[in-house]
């Protein structure tokens, strides 16, 4: 298709983002019927992503080069064990992973860490304190998504990340981490949105990227 086309075909704003939408919520409420999300995989684990973030995930990944992954909400381990294996390709960095509630069995993988707890626990919070410092830090929040909650851990767990590095918050496609992360950008002076990470359409944290700039 030629250039021209494409804009033409696709010049309407409103029509693309109705398409956008659909197909989000056909991919996204699949997971009644143990489709989709509900029905993903990495090296058989299951893991709870859209698998055009987790390209996005790598790009980042590969960019920036952290020390540590922090991730809150572990399930039972799928993508701690995408992230991990993403490092693994880098040949450098770390996972820890954090849940409430112990799932069973785990992969085993000399890069992850599992930590059980809240994820705004003072003991886990002071577990890993001394183990980011001067690290180049990722995070990933993806817990429990409403307001309240993703308001604390983005206070807290936003000191650790470095320079150009993010922050990212899991299913802002629902309202309650969606509205957290309205409030906090409104807060910040040293976040963004960073929207180029939605260059696939389809994300499960749309404006849910915040990247460090200052
Ligand atoms: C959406 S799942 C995580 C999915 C996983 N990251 C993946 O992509 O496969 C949310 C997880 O957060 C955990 N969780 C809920 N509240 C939490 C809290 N306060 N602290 C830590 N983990 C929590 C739940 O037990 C659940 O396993």
């Amino acid at each position: 298709m030629l250039k021209e086309d494409f804009y033409k075909k696709y010049a309407d704003f409103e029509k693309n983002n109705k398409i956008i939408k659909d197909f989000h919520d056909l991919y996204y409420e699949s997971s009644c019927i143990g489709g989709t999300w509900k029905n993903t995989n990495w090296l058989g684990v299951p893991i709870q992503k859209c698998p055009l973030d987790c390209w996005i995930y790598q790009e980042l990944l590969f960019d920036i080069k952290p020390d540590i992954i922090i991730e809150t909400g572990t399930k039972v381990g799928g993508s701690a064990l995408f992230f991990a294996s993403i490092l693994d390709l880098i040949g450098q960095g770390e996972v820890i992973t954090i849940d409430i509630d112990g799932k069973g069995k785990l992969p085993e993988h000399k890069r992850i860490t599992y930590l059980w707890g809240s994820s705004v626990d003072e003991t886990i919070i002071k577990f890993i304190e001394p183990r980011v410092k001067d690290k180049k830090v990722f995070v990933i929040l993806d817990s429990d998504h409403s307001k309240e909650y993703v308001l604390k851990e983005l206070e807290i767990y936003s000191k650790f990340i470095s320079l150009n590095s993010y922050i990212v918050v899991e299913d802002t496609n629902t309202e309650g981490a969606l509205e957290a992360v309205m409030e906090f950008i409104g807060k910040s002076k040293n976040f963004t949105i960073d929207r180029s990470c939605e260059k696939f359409y389809l994300s499960f944290a749309p404006m849910g990227f915040l990247k460090m700039v200052i």
